[in-house]
This record gives structure tokens, C-alpha cells and sequence, in this order.
């Protein structure tokens, strides 16, 4: 018990997390470190496939990321808070405010993606593969505040993680597209390896990061309602 004690007061805590879980994780460490005083922490922020790299060599203790790779049995996925993907368009775009806009009406439109190895564009481009549509690619950009920015120049629209535009979701400038198929519906899990035993520290936050789940639905929730109150769609 005493041991256990000392294990949170003075404990060390790498976490690895997909970009989409910078806009969250950084929050939850936070709030964990002013609980828990004293432990060491790092977080590496990586796209999926990094990320992955980073899990087979077991660099961090626990990791944020999607659930759909096979991981085996040596893995353990914890299910997390939701992950939506959505398509964000300027405020003035055309198509903010029509309602059920069909795939095929995007074929028209340029679109900006991640680079290749990032879980985002994986759900993207699948989208519009089982649509049956072929995306016009106008770039491809290495991050979600990139392409946020890309968006705002007038370059094209993009499907991003909600998380992401959180922040400015009721400020006006992004707007959301009701497009068939759209929010994509994904979650993020809690990832370690089996083959190491979970420290002290790992397992609390690990629980502390389930327990601020509602608070992240909560605030995504409020996020998706902003960008369609800003696109003129019914709540
Ligand atoms: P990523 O994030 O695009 O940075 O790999 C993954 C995801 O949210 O699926």
C-alpha cells in the first residue's frame, strides 16, 4: 500500500495519442497532474500509423487511437469517448444550410486530405469509396489546423474530427455540411500492451480519462449544435 502511495506520488506517465486527441488529452493530463502532484508526464502526438509504431515498441504506457486495426491479442482496447468525423466548409460556401446533400454532389468539390498514414483520411477516403464517389483532391495537408486554415482561404472543404473545431465551432467562421452519411461515427479507445504490466500510475489515469468521458460528450454535443445554429440547420 505504501509502495502504491509512492507509485502516484512520484510516478511517470507517457502517453501516446492520434492528433484528433490533441484537442482533448491535453485538457484530462492536466486536470490528472493538478490531482495527482508529482508525476512526471509526456505526450507524444503522432497520425495513426506513427502512433501504431510507437505501440509495437512500446515507447508509452497507454495510447489514444481508433479501434478498426487488428491488434491481436496482446492488445488491450479500452473503449473511449466518440470521435465524429464532420465536413467543415467556410460559412459562406454554397452548400452550408442545404439539408441532405447526396455524396455525388461532392464529386464537384475540392477537397482537402490528410497525409497518407493519418486514421482520418483512411475514414474519408472510405466514405467516398463505398459512395461510389470519387473525391477531387484539391491538396493535402499534414494537419487539422492546417487544413482549418486552408479552409478559411477558401481552398476547399474537409471532413475533420468534431474535436477539433470545437473551439471555434460558435464563432461563425466554420460551418458544418449535412451530407449523406455524415457525422462519421467513430470513438477512440484507451490502447496498451498486454505484454507489460500496467503501473499504478498508467491504471489511475487510465480510469480518470473513462471518468471525464461524459464531459467530453457533453462538450461535443454543444460543438455539433454551435456549427449547425452557425450553418442554419434545425437543431
Ligand atoms: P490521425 O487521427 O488522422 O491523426 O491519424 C486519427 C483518427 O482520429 O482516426
Amino acid at each position: 500500500k505504501l509502495a502504491d502511495l509512492k507509485g502516484l506520488r512520484r510516478g511517470r506517465l507517457r502517453l501516446g495519442v492520434m492528433t484528433t486527441a490533441t484537442y482533448v488529452a491535453p485538457e484530462i493530463l492536466g486536470a490528472f497532474c493538478q490531482r495527482y502532484t508529482g508525476i512526471d508526464v509526456s505526450l507524444n502526438v503522432t497520425n495513426r500509423d506513427q502512433l501504431l509504431e510507437r505501440l509495437c515498441a512500446q515507447d508509452d504506457d497507454l495510447y489514444v487511437m481508433g479501434q478498426h486495426h487488428d491488434f491481436g491479442q496482446e492488445v488491450e482496447a479500452v473503449p473511449f469517448a466518440p470521435n465524429p468525423l464532420v465536413m467543415i466548409a467556410r460559412s459562406d460556401h454554397p452548400l452550408v444550410g442545404q439539408p441532405g446533400i447526396p455524396m455525388s454532389r461532392l464529386a464537384d468539390e475540392d477537397l482537402l486530405l490528410r497525409e497518407p498514414g493519418s486514421g482520418v483520411r483512411d475514414a474519408v477516403l472510405g466514405h467516398f469509396a463505398r459512395s461510389g464517389v470519387e473525391p477531387r483532391v484539391r491538396m493535402q495537408l499534414g494537419s487539422s489546423e492546417t487544413i482549418k486554415h486552408a479552409i478559411l482561404g477558401g481552398l476547399g472543404i474537409s471532413a475533420l474530427s468534431l474535436h477539433s473545431v470545437r473551439l471555434e465551432s460558435g464563432g461563425g467562421r466554420f460551418a458544418v455540411l449535412d451530407v449523406e452519411g455524415f457525422p462519421i461515427r467513430r470513438r477512440w479507445h484507451i490502447v496498451y500492451s498486454r505484454s507489460r504490466e500496467l503501473s499504478l500510475v498508467a491504471r489511475t489515469f487510465l480510469d480518470f480519462a473513462i471518468a471525464s468521458e461524459p464531459d467530453i460528450r457533453a462538450q461535443l454535443d454543444e460543438a455539433m449544435a454551435a456549427l449547425r445554429r452557425v450553418s442554419g440547420l434545425p437543431a
